[in-house]
């Protein structure tokens, strides 16, 4: 089996145009979670005006429903195909927002000490193929927000799945303006990583049908060590909340 069948930019940059497809109803999902963010980061001490980072904002489903409601958010993502489609739903939806590429395990476009929240959502973390790579990324959010800011992250809970191989995975069935729609997951378990591929399958309204295949690759950490990782980063009150979002959240705090 091959190692990193490609990177995580150009797994993101392909599948932008298609990503909202992967929920039954992305506008749902970006206003649910929306909301549940805006809860989560009041309780933290976060308000509504305040600078937080979405660092692996994708096409925006946490920026958007954060910037409506009223955060100063600045979003970044590796993958520059993920940014324009942001960048192109922000103009679309009349949302203020600055969407920019940045690595997360740098997040060198960002200021030192200049964010109350950090964000990285929908098991953005797991992409990163070591823990050395998510020390550094748990480092740079440390950085970027001001003492006794808070960073939040949700990922997948790897230490209750059992592990088959393959493991396949459909979405459901899209429909959009005429086209009919599929995607799978299928994921092939190699130690304590996996390689992910998608079949994206689109049928035109004459018939005609294309399927691509993406792949890109996970570390499988689990929810225990990436607690361990944000303690070494130098977070305090590291913790995790599951009836937030559709995944575990973790939470932690930069020192005040
Ligand atoms: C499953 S998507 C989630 C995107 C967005 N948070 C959402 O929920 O729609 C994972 C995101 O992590 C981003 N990502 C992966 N590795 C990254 C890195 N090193 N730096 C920044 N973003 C990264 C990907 O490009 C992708 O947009």
């Amino acid at each position: 089996m091959s190692h990193l069948p490609s990177t995580a930019a150009e797994f993101y940059d392909k599948l932008a145009p298609f990503y909202h497809l992967l929920y039954g109803d992305w506008d749902g999902a970006i206003n649910r979670q929306g909301k549940a963010l805006r809860r989560l980061l009041g309780e933290c001490g976060v308000s509504a005006g305040e600078p937080v980072l979405d660092a692996a904002c994708g096409i925006g489903t946490q920026t958007i429903g954060l910037a409506v409601s009223g955060y100063a958010v600045t979003a970044s993502d590796i993958s520059q195909g993920a940014v324009e489609r942001l960048r192109s739903e922000l103009a679309t939806r009349g949302i203020p927002a600055i969407a920019r590429v940045d690595d997360l395990r740098t997040l060198s476009q960002t200021q030192s000490c200049s964010m109350s929240a950090v964000l990285a959502c929908d098991n953005s973390v797991p992409h990163l193929l070591s823990d050395e790579e998510i020390q550094n990324a748990f480092a740079s959010c440390y950085r970027c927000l001001r003492p006794g800011g808070v960073a939040i992250f949700s990922v997948r809970d790897y230490a209750t799945m059992p592990r088959v191989n393959p493991d396949v995975r459909p979405y459901g069935m899209r429909y959009e303006a005429g086209h009919r729609f599929l995607a799978v997951q299928v994921w092939e378990w190699d130690g304590d990583q996996y390689d992910l591929r998608i079949y994206l399958t689109s049928e035109a309204p004459d018939g005609a049908c294309t399927t691509q295949v993406l792949r890109s690759r996970y570390y499988a950490v689990p929810i225990d060590r990436l607690l361990v990782l944000l303690e070494q980063a130098g977070f305090v009150d590291a913790y995790r909340l599951d009836d937030v979002l559709f995944q575990p959240v973790l939470i932690a705090r930069r020192t005040v």
